[in-house]
């Protein structure tokens, strides 16, 4: 496989597209893209997202320290891709979306209704790395959409329709297709004893 080198940058992808809500102390709530948002431990159930430490979305979960991660859908790229545009210092990005809240059980945060999958978080600690802030959030709650789940309980992940991004690159995607089974399709290499 020929390769070229890209130097030390950020270009990497798959990533999810999300959409972080927070309030301010006055109770104002911001809504902002991330896609820097990754579990990082199941036990505890913890979720990292790396910030610029000039984000508003940053002051206000150092201040109430909770925050939601709201998965977009695919039909929702404008709208994230807004919120990923302006600051909520100067717009009022919930009005300019017509994007809706749902309340949450765990935290004061509200979440975006839109979203198919909510994360309730409590805020940890951060972790210092140049301009940006790893902020770790212990997981409190998960909202799934309801229409995604079989009787039987299995999940149909295309009712998410989950927003890919591709960072370098700056595009946004679609989730795509099936192609294999996760835990078990690579136990065909495991060594037959
Ligand atoms: C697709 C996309 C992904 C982004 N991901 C991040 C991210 O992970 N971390 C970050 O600090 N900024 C990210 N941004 C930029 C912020 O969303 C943007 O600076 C926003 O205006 C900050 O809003 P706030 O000041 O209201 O918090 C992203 C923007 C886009 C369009």
């Amino acid at each position: 496989m020929s390769k070229r080198t890209l130097g030390p940058c950020v270009t990497f992808f798959p990533q999810p597209t999300t959409i972080i809500s927070s309030i301010s102390l006055a109770g104002e709530v911001n809504l902002m893209t991330a896609s820097w948002v990754g579990i990082v431990s199941k036990t505890p159930p913890t979720i990292a997202v790396s910030l610029n430490s000039g984000r508003k979305t940053y002051e206000n979960i150092l201040q109430t320290k909770e925050f939601a991660v709201n998965l977009v859908p695919a039909s929702l790229a404008v709208e994230a891709d807004y919120c990923g545009v302006r600051s909520g210092r100067e717009e009022d990005k919930l009005k300019n979306t017509n994007l809706t809240l749902e309340t949450p059980s765990q935290i004061a945060v509200p979440l975006v209704a839109e979203s198919p999958l909510n994360v309730e978080c409590r805020f940890i600690r951060e972790i210092e790395l140049g301009d940006y802030r790893l902020l770790l959030g212990e997981i409190a709650e998960i909202h799934a959409l309801d229409s995604a789940f079989a009787e039987s309980g299995d999940i149909d992940a295309k009712a998410f329709d989950p927003l890919v991004y591709l960072g370098g690159i700056r595009q946004y995607w679609d989730l795509g297709k099936k192609c294999a089974n996760a835990y078990q399709d690579g136990l065909t290499l495991a060594d037959k004893k």
